[in-house]
């Protein structure tokens, strides 16, 4: 397997190395972490308070780990990722699961229109996407005002009595016991290890929230500050104007590598950025039909209903 360049994560190196370790990722995720991605996931879930007539996008959500546990408060997920082969592993374990929508989509240009979801989150995503900037605004556009995003990462320990035996523990331990179990994931563990050393700590990710137009951004420390959570909320606004009708062809969704269903050319409502307050890395506002893969595009429009934000979760950071 190639090691994906931590500097440039190309898009069709990262998810070649997914799609080699899907059949197996879950299975290495509960060994390598001795089980405390299960505390973690929960603690996500938790921040995003799935319910009942939430729709809610599970961005980077590989088999759908975390799309499960949300679907299970009720609430109808949209699980999407760009590699196939976690795709494909997702559909097979989720298969009997009405509420969770597997569709494919690139983070850093979304196949949804604005304000389409009441939360958005990402877990251990973000740091593998090549431009994680252009995916928070992106997230921000499709996610209604009044909404939240939570991103569970990886991240610094604040502690050095713990940031040292992890840095030994990543570098050293984590492939080797990686490759044991799936020869070809020692790679990828590896590239793991390199891409949360070159990783912002909180403070700094919380920023990028911030410069991305998420308010009220908190982070809290999960495992010592191993994972961190963040969450911010898209401002609430004043009643947005009819978006004009799309005169511009519908946009299909562009995918580097072949896939086995052909993009249906349904087209979603345009993307209309015009009343929610941007930050400088948002797209500019633009009548900009998109066309959705397969699944996603058999999805009604979501309701223009704005949710009442609820309160952040206890115990979190500023
Ligand atoms: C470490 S896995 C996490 C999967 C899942 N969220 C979980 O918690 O188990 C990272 C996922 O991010 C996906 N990914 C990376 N860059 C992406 C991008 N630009 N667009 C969509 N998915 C991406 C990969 O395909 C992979 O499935």
């Amino acid at each position: 397997m190639t090691r994906p360049d931590t500097e440039t994560k190309r898009a069709a190196e990262v998810s070649a190395m997914f799609d080699e370790v899907s059949p197996r990722y879950d299975l290495i995720n509960d060994v390598l972490t001795v089980g405390s991605d299960r505390l973690w996931r929960i603690a996500a879930t938790k921040a995003i308070g799935p319910r009942k007539g939430m729709r809610i996008l599970d961005l980077a959500a590989g088999t759908g780990t975390s799309s499960a546990a949300l679907a299970a408060h009720g609430a109808e997920v949209v699980a999407a990722d760009f590699s196939e082969g976690m795709l494909a592993e997702g559909r097979k374990r989720h298969a009997g699961n009405p509420l969770i929508e597997f569709v494919w989509a690139d983070a850093t240009d979304l196949p949804f229109e604005d304000d389409s979801f009441d939360a958005v989150t990402i877990s251990y995503g973000l740091r593998n996407v090549n431009d994680p900037k252009k995916a928070l605004a992106e997230m921000y556009r499709v996610v209604k005002p009044g909404g939240r995003v939570v991103v569970a990462e990886f991240s610094t320990p604040p502690s050095s009595l713990i940031r040292a035996p992890y840095g030994v523990y990543s570098r050293h331990v984590l492939p080797r016991i990686a490759g044991a179990i799936n020869k070809n994931a020692a790679e990828a563990y590896r590239y793991l290890n390199e891409s949360i050393e070159a990783w912002p700590a909180q403070e700094e990710l919380a920023a990028w929230l911030r410069d991305a137009g998420f308010e009220r951004v908190a982070y809290r420390n999960l495992t010592f500050g191993v994972v961190a959570l963040h969450r911010g909320f898209v401002p609430r606004e004043a009643p947005k104007p009819v978006a004009a009708a799309p005169a511009a062809k519908p946009k299909t969704a562009s995918k580097p590598k072949a896939a086995s269903a052909k993009p249906k050319a349904a087209t979603t409502k345009p993307k209309s950025t015009a009343a929610k307050p941007k930050a400088a890395t948002a797209k500019p506002a633009a009548a900009k039909p998109k066309t959705t893969k397969p699944d996603a595009a058999a999805k009604p429009a979501a309701p223009k209903a704005k949710p009442a934000p609820t309160k952040p979760s206890d115990g979190e950071k500023k």
